[in-house]
């Protein structure tokens, strides 16, 4: 089987490549220059600048207060340091409500460094993300557990239970046919989230959501295993307790992803 080569730099149309070859997809989330360059130099394939950093760099209850400008900040501080890894930054809430503010954002994280922007949820989104795909925006979507829609939920919990399977899968078909080249599912039991993933020709990551996406991701302060003031998900693993160090952990969690062996079922929802 041929693989992604190590030294080559990531790009949108290798990740369908990865998925084709059965290669699976190392993600981490970061904020900062230095931890992005440790993880870019230890193999992680792709950085999520996600807005999980209105939690765990600001300190806010959920993701909504964060702004296109926090977003743009921390894109510009990772993407100098990068040499091989794809660099993904969140669309934060409100900035995904209509086009011409998802084109207007799109275009500032592009210009800070990132190649590909990540919307969270389908229905009228579908517009959003072909919109944004017409116009050479690479897009990754997210599914299943979508955190800016915390109010309306009531809290954050696992999704794609029971009859939402099916709709679930077909959102997930849906995000694809629109232009979607990625799909982040949070949340979701190991058996839906395969099936997601046998139906969509985009790699999918998850994040609680069981061994058989083609890829995996962690936020970096769960990955070191840091408090973060809020309660801990089934999915979440300590790798530096594992890996002793920054590049070990990341080391510990590549290979582990890539082997199959994380998540197992003790970090994953089985129905
Ligand atoms: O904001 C974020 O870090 C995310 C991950 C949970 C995938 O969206």
């Amino acid at each position: 089987m041929s693989t992604h080569a190590d030294s080559k730099p990531w790009t949108v149309p290798a990740l369908a490549d990865a998925k084709r070859n059965g290669q699976k997809l190392v993600m981490l989330t970061a904020y900062d220059a230095g931890f992005a360059r440790a993880f870019d130099a230890n193999g992680v394939d792709l950085i999520l600048i996600g807005d999980s950093l209105g939690m765990v760099v600001q300190g806010h209850d959920s993701t909504l207060p964060v702004t296109v400008a926090d977003m743009v900040y921390h894109t510009r501080a990772v993407s100098r340091v990068l040499q091989r890894a794809l660099l993904v930054a969140d669309l934060p809430f409100g900035a995904d409500a209509t086009p011409e503010r998802a084109l207007e954002a799109s275009l500032q994280l592009l210009q800070a460094g990132a190649e590909m922007v990540k919307i969270e949820g389908a229905g009228f989104k579908l517009d959003i993300i072909r919109h944004l795909v017409e116009r050479e925006i690479p897009v990754c979507s997210h599914l299943g557990l979508t955190p800016q829609s915390v109010l309306r939920l009531g809290g954050y919990r696992v999704q794609g239970r029971g009859d939402a399977a099916q709709q679930l899968v077909d959102d997930a078909k849906a995000v694809v046919a629109a232009g979607a080249s990625l799909l982040v599912l949070e949340c979701v039991p190991s058996p839906v989230a395969a099936r997601v993933t046998a139906a969509v020709s985009a790699p999918t990551i998850g994040i609680g959501a069981g061994p058989d996406c083609d890829g995996q991701v962690l936020v970096l302060h769960d990955f070191l295993g840091l408090d973060s003031g809020h309660r801990r998900p089934k999915f979440v693993k300590d790798f530096l307790a594992e890996g002793g160090s920054v590049a070990g952990a990341v080391q510990a969690y590549a290979d582990a992803v890539r082997a199959g062996t994380f998540p197992d079922a003790e970090h994953a929802y089985a129905s």
